[in-house]
């Protein structure tokens, strides 16, 4: 960060608009500190408070939270339903308000009312019940953002099946993956999505992970979106209008446990390995219903844009079950934000008249380098909130997002949390909290982060690793299948306080400011990825005899990938063979995880331990010296060579 940031982030501070502020659900630091007081003064009182406030219990818990570090029960005896919360709830109010908006890539539009989302999530729900599918059965959704991503996820939750949501970009081999580990029962799919113009063959990708093996799978489901009609479907494959085909609008909802399995997400670790995070329903519906409104602010009249997928936590919980568990109106756009032209998000916010933004910041980095004049262009005063989730926004991205985006008039809310968290733990309340860019400022009534150094002593000031040290009820309960790598994962570094794998620093008034990640995983453009992952990738090739990926500092997508890579033994190095690889990792992974730079050496550098020295690797691939003790280094020449490479 430049010394002008530094001096910029510590002096600028944004108190919210009083307009803004007179409207708020929470609109002053009074009732700030007084929900932060209820919570500390009677934590079990103030979390069923908000449990009573936010959702439909069918049966009413009798606990509040049982704590057993490091696993937590939450809303104990209570039964309730998700989309009966994020639907039927609304139906007597405001049946015909519109609750997704979607526009295609190519510009086709569609919109469905609450009655008709609904309508449509009934049909698919009998549909899979008459698959088959029964309360806790596993159901993989593997879509383009498009609203039948939405109503699966929504169909699956009313039934009691458990959805595991694989990102369309994501490759055959990582779907695979995935499926076997959740043993999903049934897949939902779609012929393609659009993306840059150009069709992402989604069934091509099921079947080629089937040819592999998915013995669990009984039914894949097709949904058509791409193609003029679907190609012909094969033994095992059935049409999405087929599955609903003469189904009622209606279906009754599986009243489930609070601790019923609601969806596993996949996510990035620091093994070679993804990790299944499991959320349950009760504290999961609560966090992330309460959390909407409050960070977000919604209101009837809002048309709130979230431009995350909902492959991701952040299309989970604040695509879908936060934003319709408060009855908003929720836009959904499938493609690029730079197709056909480079003021596609612009012009969708001028037209839709948008009031709320939410984004990554290194699509705000990537706007602000394509220019102004494209946002200019369009008339952006619907807006009235932004924020932003995945990664540290740079003061001067921030800047530039209040200023042209939001004409200065915008409170933006920096949004801290995790896949594992469920729902933002860390964030500015518009009508609350002074901002200061790059700062993520203050936790949510009710959690308790810290930060603490490495001998476990809390830093009121300064920086170090940061912890969650209470339960809260979004929180993940364990990883599918693995509960010994949550255990060690969470709460290997202390036994009753969860580590999040950030770094962090509070300043003078408290305010966190999140560093990065302090361990193997890295947030390339705003996507979270493990380094062992793409190792793993990369050593799958025949050619390839060892792997070391790291991270580099990138203006643009906050973290590059370099991968250090050598070759087996008579092994030709060359251009060709790095576009081999980066193909390599793309079929195993995903085009995400694809290295931006691939570099061949002799041997990697190793302690006498054999590990490899990643933090020497870290210092060659962002062109710094290396300040690290050398001494223990396997072969000096190793490091010469590098560095002559280097140069
Ligand atoms: C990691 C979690 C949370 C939904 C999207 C990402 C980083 C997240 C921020 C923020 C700085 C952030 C952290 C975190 N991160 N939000 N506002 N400021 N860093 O979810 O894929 O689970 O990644 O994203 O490093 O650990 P995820």
């Amino acid at each position: 960060m430049s010394e002008f940031s530094t001096v910029l982030s510590e002096s600028r501070r944004f108190p919210p608009p009083p307009a803004f502020a007179a409207r708020a659900h929470l609109s002053s630091p009074e009732v700030y500190r007084r929900l932060c007081a209820e919570a500390e003064a009677d934590p079990d009182a103030y979390w069923a408070a908000r449990a009573k406030e936010e959702l439909f219990w069918k049966t009413p818990f009798h606990t509040v939270c049982e704590w057993a570090p490091p696993h937590a029960r939450w809303f104990l005896g209570g039964t309730t339903n998700l989309s009966y919360n994020a639907l039927d709830r609304h139906l007597d109010t405001h049946a015909d308000t519109v609750a997704i908006r979607f526009e295609g890539e190519p510009g086709d539009r569609r919109d469905y009312t609450y009655r008709e989302l609904h309508a449509e999530v009934c049909r698919l729900a009998n549909g899979l019940r008459a698959l088959g599918v029964r309360p806790g059965d596993r159901v993989g959704i593997y879509l383009p953002l498009i609203p039948e991503a939405a109503i699966a996820m929504l169909a699956c939750a009313r039934i009691g099946a458990t959805h595991s949501v694989v990102f369309g970009g994501f490759s055959a081999e990582a779907l695979r993956d995935r499926m076997n580990d959740a043993q999903a029962r049934v897949l939902i799919t779609a012929d393609g999505g659009w993306r840059k113009g150009a069709v992402v063959p989604l069934l091509d990708n099921v079947r080629a992970s089937l040819a592999h093996g998915v013995p669990t799978l009984q039914t894949v489901v097709v949904a058509r979106r791409t193609g003029a009609s679907l190609p012909s479907l094969r033994a095992q494959e059935r049409s999405w209008d087929d599955v609903v085909a003469g189904q009622p609008a209606t279906c009754e909802p599986e009243w489930v446990d609070a601790e019923h399995p609601l969806f596993i997400l996949y996510t990035s670790g620091s093994t070679g390995t993804p990790k299944g995070v499991l959320h349950t329903t009760g504290g999961y519906g609560v966090w992330t219903s309460l959390t909407a409104r409050w960070v977000f602010d919604l209101k009837p009249d809002d048309v709130y844009w979230c431009t995350a997928d909902v492959g991701w936590v952040t299309g989970h919980s604040y695509v879908v079950y936060g934003p319709l568990m408060n009855g908003a109106t929720v836009v959904l756009y499938e493609g690029a934000p730079t197709t056909p032209g480079p003021d596609r998000f612009w012009d969708l916010i001028a037209r839709h008249r948008v009031t709320i933004l939410y984004t990554a910041p290194t699509a705000i980095r990537a706007f602000m380098r394509l220019g102004d004049e494209h946002p200019k262009r369009h008339d952006l005063t619907s807006l009235r909130l932004l924020g932003t989730v995945g990664e540290p926004i740079n003061p001067e991205a921030w800047m530039w997002y209040r200023e042209t985006i939001g004409g200065g008039r915008c409170p933006i809310v920096d949004t801290w949390w995790q896949t594992e968290t469920g729902g933002i733990l860390i964030s500015p309340l518009p009508g609350v909290t002074t901002t200061k860019p790059g700062s993520a400022t203050l936790p949510l009534p009710g959690i308790h982060p810290k930060i603490l150094d490495k001998q476990h002593q809390e830093v009121t000031e300064g920086a170090g690793r940061l912890f969650v040290t209470r339960p809260w009820p979004s929180m993940l309960r364990t990883i599918w299948g693995n509960d010994a790598r949550f255990k060690a994962g969470y709460f290997g570094e202390h036994p009753e306080f969860y580590f999040t794998g950030d770094g962090a620093r509070r300043d003078a008034d408290g305010y966190f400011w999140i560093i990065g990640r302090v361990d193997d995983v890295v947030n390339v453009a705003g996507h979270r990825l493990g380094t062992a992952e793409v190792e793993s990738a990369l050593v799958s090739n025949p050619k390839v005899a060892e792997a070391a990926v790291v991270g580099r500092p990138d203006a643009l997508k906050g973290t590059a990938l370099v991968a250090f890579v050598t070759v087996k033994a008579g092994v030709p190095t060359s251009k060709a063979l790095e576009a081999e690889l980066a193909a390599h990792v793309t079929r195993e992974i995903g085009a995400i995880a694809r290295p931006d730079e691939i570099r061949f050496a002799a041997a990697l550098p190793k302690t006498r331990s054999g590990k490899i020295m990643r933090r020497l690797l870290r210092d060659v691939a962002s062109g710094q010296d290396s300040k690290g003790d050398t001494s223990t280094l396997e072969d000096l020449s190793v490091l010469a060579a590098l560095r002559t490479d280097d140069e």
